[in-house]
């Protein structure tokens, strides 16, 4: 795992943003897509840069992390709706190539069992956008999830409905139930880039990146993935223990070696 302290939020995102350039000017390729605050800015600096040098994702695929269940497609805080207004909607995807689960399946498990499907049919998924939770998260495994699930239905936690609370008109319209990627399928992408700013995240980071490997902290399934980058602004690093060596091991880091 490979943790990088920036200096600011716009740091963590340019950051991350080279890294899917440089995944997408391979060719086809398969990104894992976080909603969320967090890769706001990485977003809108991927559209930036679609718009002055015409970067392209029409040979992209991309797959959701995760869905509410109950709400249509077409709402305006689907996961569906929100990528696309905040990014996918803005570049060339071509048609049918940004997936989401379906929050209205009257069959969750046929749904999910199914997304899983086309997440392998697509060759898996090459470059995983992770946002963490407040209470650890990842995706929406809530503390407790196993290791090694797969995309299923869970229950979001009271403080993950409060925190969602700012993008619905009162707390009781955040929906109780979600669709999420599991711990498992998300280890199975090649290359995991969890983003996080912001005080409120110091905690959770540190849990994820120094604690011990407990199901009590879904991001600290991390620590089991063999590629990982963790981009966090000072102020998510400043639980961290060690980040005076994360920082020295970054600033020497050879420039051939890429993310
Ligand atoms: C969203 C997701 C969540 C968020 C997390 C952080 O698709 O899977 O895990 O990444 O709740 O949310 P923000 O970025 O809004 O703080």
């Amino acid at each position: 795992m490979e943790i990088i302290i920036l200096a600011t939020p716009a740091d963590v995102a340019r950051t991350a943003a080279d890294v899917i350039e440089q995944q997408v000017r391979l060719g086809p390729s398969v990104l894992g897509l976080a909603t969320g605050s967090t890769p706001l800015g990485t977003y809108r600096e991927l559209i930036e840069r679609h718009r002055k040098y015409r970067l392209s994702f029409n040979q992209t695929q991309a797959f959701l992390l995760d869905e509410y269940v109950g709400l249509p497609t077409a709402h305006p805080q689907s996961y569906h709706s929100v990528i696309r207004a905040d990014f996918t909607g803005s570049v060339d995807f071509r048609p049918g190539s940004v997936h989401g689960l379906n929050g209205m399946a009257g069959d969750a498990e046929a749904e999910t069992a199914e997304y899983e499907g086309h997440i392998a049919a697509a060759g898996g998924i090459d470059v995983q956008l992770l946002g963490i939770g407040a209470d650890g998260h990842l995706g929406f495994n809530e503390p407790m999830s196993s290791m090694s699930s797969r995309t299923r239905i869970k229950t979001l936690t009271r403080q993950t409905r409060q925190d969602n609370a700012r993008f619905f008109t009162h707390v009781d319209d955040v929906p109780n139930h979600v669709l999420t990627q599991g711990l498992g399928t998300i280890r199975e992408a090649r290359h995991l880039l969890l983003l996080a700013t912001g005080r409120a995240k110091a905690e959770a980071v540190a849990a994820a990146v120094e604690g011990p490997v407990a199901a009590s902290c879904p991001a600290s399934a991390l620590q089991l993935h063999p590629h990982v980058s963790v981009l966090v602004d000072e102020a998510a690093a400043s639980q961290l223990a060690h980040r005076e060596y994360y920082s020295d091991t970054y600033g020497r880091k050879p420039a051939w070696q890429g993310l």
